[in-house]
């Protein structure tokens, strides 16, 4: 690794760079820790043109912890619709109340506090420790692995244990002596702007003089990633089941992908069924005992792609000509 160049310019250099190039976000104008928290869980895995309008309209809606607090889950839920990852829409709101009955209400400024609200891991809690609070503590987020292991030529794993060792000690040494919100939010915004996963803009780069990366011609194979997570198929056959004008829903109570949110009553396998399959299958029986199912549509595959799981998904319109199985049908609604 290389370090001759010095620390404390690297921390100046990209500082006065943000001054010049940051994008005007609505919570950049603001050190108020409940809207930095709620932005920053919005910006975990949703890119910031999407995000903002979102953020807008759980601002307005909640206005601050309190108000949040005592909202509904349906309707965080609801007004979540779109953004995916829904488990951080409900840790949003257990947090929430974390903070109303730990906390007297007001968001907490240290942070392990902060670290220990549900949802909060190391990146927001230093997020919003040193945005809101000035505490110095440094961000490592995707845009920064890939910043710093092209700069410094870190061939570590981005996604290793030792890989996150060695990138946090590093972002904390640089942040020394500097005002930890700036040097925080350039860091990320010059790996977002400058230091872009393709094409990075080297040419004008102010840093480009002493980038192990662009002196070596390894932009494009840094950073390191291991290839290790195990991809998870699985296999949904939906039910569209129509009765008279009705279909049935229900509402997903399970520990798994989209606790809370509703779906259509599905038969689930790890492997694709046949119709024929499906029809024979002990789910299938059991579903439709106590009344004829005509099956008049069948669509074609959606493959949904989720971080650890791709879910492949087919629709079933099925007609009955009487409510289905009563003990089934309780959970379900028409
Ligand atoms: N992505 C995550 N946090 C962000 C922030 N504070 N500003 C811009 N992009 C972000």
């Amino acid at each position: 690794m290389k370090k001759s160049f010095p620390l404390r310019h690297f921390g100046e250099t990209i500082i006065s760079w943000y001054h010049r190039n940051k994008r005007d976000l609505p919570w950049r104008g603001t050190k108020d820790p409940y809207k930095i928290w709620l932005s920053e869980i919005i910006l975990q895995q949703t890119r910031v043109e999407q995000g903002t309008a979102y953020y807008h309209r759980f601002t307005e809606t909640y206005p601050d912890v309190l108000s949040l607090a005592s909202a509904k889950e349906d309707a965080v839920l609801k007004l979540w619709q779109g953004l995916g990852y829904y488990s951080r829409a409900r840790n949003l709101l257990f947090a929430a109340k974390q903070i109303k009955n730990d906390f007297g209400g007001k968001f907490p400024s240290a942070y392990e506090d902060i670290r220990s609200l549900k949802g909060v891991g190391d990146y927001t809690a230093a997020a919003i420790a040193s945005f809101a609070f000035s505490l110095p503590h440094a961000v490592v987020d995707g845009n920064v692995y890939r910043f710093l292991s092209r700069y410094f030529g870190i061939k570590t794993p981005i996604n290793s244990t030792a890989g996150k060792k060695e990138f946090a000690e590093l972002a904390q040494q640089l942040l020394h002596d500097h005002p930890p919100g700036d040097f925080n939010q350039a860091l990320m915004e010059f790996g977002a702007q400058q230091c872009k996963p393709s094409s990075p803009l080297c040419d004008s780069c102010p840093l480009q003089s002493s980038c192990y990366a662009y002196k070596n011609k390894a932009v494009a194979e840094l950073p390191v990633k291991d290839k290790k997570i195990k991809i998870r198929k699985r296999y949904f056959h939906y039910l569209i089941i129509k009765e008279d004008k009705h279909f049935y829903i229900r509402r997903r109570e399970e520990k798994d992908i989209w606790t809370g949110l509703h779906d259509f009553p599905l038969i689930e396998s790890e492997a694709k069924l046949s119709e024929s399959e499906l029809l024979s299958s002990d789910d299938w029986k059991q579903t439709f005992q106590k009344t004829k199912a005509v099956l008049k549509n069948v669509s074609e595959e959606y493959k949904h792609v989720l971080s650890h799981q791709h879910i492949y998904a087919r629709f079933f319109e099925v007609h009955v000509s009487k409510p289905i199985q009563k003990d089934l049908a309780a959970s379900w609604k028409r």
